[in-house]
């Protein structure tokens, strides 16, 4: 399937199932990512849905089984809107495979982050509206596409906990930077949870289920788990399963390997800590982090985004490696080097950013 409405320099790890995620610098351009920007991640090929025939079941420990047509969601509860950060867990994993290679994994660089305003209603309303029972613990969701990739092939779907399904900021979103959601984003619905790995974001939702166990879903069992180096043979449940976002930040400009003049140099970046934390500060050092700048932080637009940041350093000529590194709210600094990060799966690199420039 071609996806439409994409920029035409987006780097494109998969034509099918489209796994693509913009530039760096096109990435930098703006808070808000332009919908033609924004990564896109898919396990299975895309459904086309009919939003007239699109029906959403809420079930499971819930007082009142709900079945909702799109019109249905839209003029029966409130209408909220909150800016978020995805980040997918496999963000940056180049920088783990240049540790140690990961096979059948995609190479994602900067670029599997995007932000977006997301406008639809609470699913805390909608689960209220079903009544969820005592001993909810976990709300799961399911979607149509079916992922090759899953043993055994399975829809995509996922789960979060009861306490995040029904907090003020987790959404059943329509529209995306106040435009209709489009497919390769999820039309005609899709779950955001804000601070949560992108994983937990499921698009083409089509079932919520209100269970006291989180979902057996391929998606939630055995991939999105941090396991350890070591771990040869994974059965589903093992590892962590990942749910916040970490602490994580990256350079966007200058490009990796650019050829600069020396002297003052401005360098971009974002920074991003999901859930009940924020970014506090970041550094920009070119001495290997003897010295260090601090980074103008760009304005927080919400709780639920990343923050934006430039600094401006003095590179001398010659070969330089430009780091960069992140605190957040719980004065957490990231690690220092993606050897120590490195898993099976490649999920979470949010070792310091490093990349070389030429300076003349
Ligand atoms: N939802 C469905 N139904 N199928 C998927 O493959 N991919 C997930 C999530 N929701 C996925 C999904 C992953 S891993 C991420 S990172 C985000 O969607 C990406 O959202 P985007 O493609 O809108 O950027």
């Amino acid at each position: 399937m071609d996806v439409p409405g994409k920029r035409d320099d987006m780097i494109v790890h998969q034509q099918e199932p489209y796994n693509a995620e913009p530039t760096p610098s096109a990435l930098a351009e703006h808070v808000l990512t332009p919908v033609r920007a924004f990564y896109g991640r898919n396990h299975g090929r895309m459904p086309r849905l009919d939003p007239l025939a699109w029906r959403l079941s809420v079930d499971g420990l819930v007082d009142r089984p709900l079945e909702l047509s799109l019109a249905q969601l839209r003029e029966g509860f409130p209408h909220h809107e909150v800016i978020a950060t995805l980040q997918c867990a496999g963000n940056r994993r180049a920088g783990l495979m240049a540790v140690r290679d990961i096979p059948g994994q995609h190479p994602w660089g900067p670029g599997a982050t995007s932000t977006a305003r997301w406008t639809g209603v609470r699913l805390a309303d909608v689960l209220a509206a079903a009544g969820l029972r005592a001993g909810t613990t976990y709300i799961a969701f399911e979607a149509p596409d079916v992922a090759p990739e899953a043993d055994p092939p399975q829809p995509y779907g996922g789960s979060i906990t009861a306490a995040k399904a029904t907090s003020a900021e987790a959404l059943l979103a329509w529209e995306m930077n106040g435009a209709p959601l489009t497919v390769p984003h999820g039309a005609p619905v899709r779950v955001v949870v804000p601070g949560h790995i992108g994983a937990r974001s499921v698009k083409w939702v089509r079932r919520i289920t209100a269970q006291d166990h989180p979902s057996d879903n391929f998606f939630q069992a055995s991939a999105y788990r941090l396991l350890p180096a070591d771990t040869s043979d994974p059965r589903p449940g093992d590892g962590v399963a990942l749910s916040s976002v970490a602490l994580n930040s990256d350079v966007l400009s200058p490009d990796d390997g650019a050829v600069i003049s020396a002297g003052s140099t401005t360098v971009l970046g974002y920074a991003f800590a999901g859930d009940d934390r924020t970014v506090s500060r970041v550094d920009v050092s070119v001495d290997g982090g003897r010295h260090w700048v601090q980074a103008e932080l760009a304005e927080q637009v919400s709780p639920w985004a990343w923050r934006l940041w430039s600094a401006t350093v003095r590179v001398p000529a010659g070969q330089v490696e430009i780091i960069a590194r992140a605190w957040d709210s719980a004065a957490a600094l990231q690690p220092e080097h993606a050897e120590s990060v490195w898993n099976p799966k490649g999920y979470v690199n949010n070792a310091w950013p490093r990349i070389t420039v030429t300076a003349r």
